[in-house]
């Protein structure tokens, strides 16, 4: 069927700035996200440079991926930097043992990952050791890094072949304190993180910001007691939220042939994303009315049951429609709360949870999500403006969710750009939306939609989902006519 809805657009009004870091990234040293995902070493027959693959270079800058964060994860509370330094060969091997027991060889330390974001043109998200290990390990990975000065660690980074201190823009203090990085409770981790960030030293080559280890979904008491205790000395705060389609961390629901009832309660639960956010900006506002704390989303997206016959530690799971449409679902939802969240960071990359990419040995597949980040690359950095609209609504197994969301923005190269997820897996949308004020003379953008639900794109098999110029706008005086496809992403560009 086709459903009608109306939409207005405030094209004059500001409503802030779209961090480009709310187009961020994860990568964890887990599964293939580092090793063959990004690392297959110098001697590979896979084209590489340093070791780090061209193919999957050229697709992150396509993406203008403009963060990354490293090294985890539940593994960067069990990660000792000094194991990535030096000699690659003289590297020990340690055992990875939240993600599989698999071998860390440690051949992607430091100076690979920094290679890697020099690469790709984007910038780095450390976390540090705080579970298991002490400040004086993160002072002196912070001075290794980052000094410029004639000191024993900066000159090791000269010996181990860099010779400027790196730029860093984010530091994490800690992940998932309250679980994997070393089960506290609030009060304790407050006390941990005034502890840590005290021997984090600003300087004029590091002007990282500090990040506190924030709340899972909805555990509020988390926020409240870290804004209450630790507020003052912090940069950021992050929140995870992890979207199941059933909820349930025992039987998550499936990547692909599932029904109409499971995608809508996928919709339903990461839609929730809203009132997380929502309610933890409250929090955040009582403590920091100025707004100074940046609300970090640094995990977020699909975790599905593991793919059958893989390593249930490495966590791959195809990627399909679906996750598109969800990544822009998101999208629309930061762009409402840019006064707070400043970051987010999507799990994960390559080849874990809801990847960009798939690799297959010398094998790559951009997977629908990666475009769907395409599609929005205009909005970062870019203007927001106020688009107000009601939504229809659709049901199927006792969930009801909007048929579709948006945002709008004014992109820095001037065009104003609309951003549409349709959730509805049956309904064409046809979206009138007011744009008095603005001057439209051309209608277009792009479409992402399949025949299926759960059209992927695999490795070695042909792309179902791509996007294609969209061809479905009319403006027509200050009344523009969008023709939505069901279940499909649409970036309309007006000129
Ligand atoms: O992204 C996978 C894992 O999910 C991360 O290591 C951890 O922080 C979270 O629980």
């Amino acid at each position: 069927d086709t459903l009608r809805a109306d939409a207005a657009l405030k094209a004059d009004e500001n409503g802030g700035t779209i961090s480009r870091y709310i187009y961020g990234q994860f990568s964890e040293h887990l599964g293939g996200g580092i090793y063959d995902g990004i690392w297959v070493g110098p001697d590979s027959k896979i084209p590489n440079v340093r070791g780090i693959r061209s193919d999957v270079v050229a697709a992150l800058k396509d993406l203008h991926v403009p963060v990354v964060r490293w090294p985890g994860g539940c593994f960067a509370d069990e990660y000792d930097w000094r194991d990535g330094i030096g000699p690659r060969d003289q590297r020990p091997v340690r055992k990875n043992n939240w993600w599989g027991d698999a071998p860390e060889t440690n051949q992607f330390g430091t100076h690979e990952f920094m290679d890697f974001i020099d690469q790709i043109g984007s910038e780095a998200y450390l976390s540090v050791n705080v579970g298991s290990s002490s400040p004086k390990d993160m002072r002196e990975w912070v001075e290794y890094m980052t000094s410029p000065g004639n000191d024993t660690l900066a000159n090791e980074r000269r010996k181990n072949g860099r010779d400027a201190p790196w730029k860093v823009a984010f530091w994490g203090i800690g992940n998932e304190s309250w679980g994997c990085g070393g089960q506290m409770r609030p009060e304790y981790y407050a006390d941990e993180y005034r502890r840590f960030q005290a021997f984090f030293h600003k300087s004029a080559t590091n002007q990282g910001l500090k990040i506190a280890s924030g709340a899972n979904a909805e555990q509020y008491e988390w926020t409240d007691t870290l804004m209450k205790m630790a507020g003052g000395e912090m940069d950021g705060i992050s929140l995870h939220y992890y979207t199941l389609p059933t909820g349930d961390w025992n039987a998550k629901g499936a990547a692909t042939g599932f029904g109409t009832d499971q995608w809508v309660s996928t919709f339903a639960r990461t839609l929730k994303m809203e009132e997380i956010i929502t309610k933890h900006e409250a929090i955040m506002d009582k403590y920091d009315p100025q707004k100074r704390v940046g609300l970090f989303v640094d995990e977020w997206g699909t975790w599905y049951d593991v793919e059958k016959g893989t390593n249930p530690g490495f966590l791959y799971q195809k990627n399909t429609l679906r996750d598109a449409v969800l990544a822009a679902a998101n999208f629309n939802i930061f762009h409402h709360h840019v006064d707070r969240v400043k970051m987010t960071s999507i799990a994960q990359t390559i080849n874990v949870l809801q990847a960009m990419i798939l690799t297959d040995k010398d094998k790559i597949e951009l997977t629908p999500t990666y475009y769907a980040f395409k599609m929005y690359v205009p909005f970062q950095d870019a203007t927001a403006l106020p688009l107000t609209f009601t939504a229809p609504q659709y049901s199927a197994g006792g969930n009801t969710i909007p048929a579709f969301n948006a945002s709008a923005a004014r992109g820095k190269d001037g065009h104003v750009y609309i951003g549409i997820a349709n959730m509805d897996p049956a309904d064409n949308i046809v979206l009138s939306v007011d744009v008095s004020g603005l001057k439209v003379t051309k209608v277009g953008g792009q479409v992402l939609t399949a025949d299926k639900m759960d059209a992927a794109n695999l490795p070695g098999e042909k792309a179902l989902v791509a996007p294609v110029d969209y061809k479905g706008g009319k403006i027509k005086g200050n009344q523009l006519t969008l023709d939505i496809p069901s279940k499909s992403v649409v970036v309309v560009q007006l000129n």
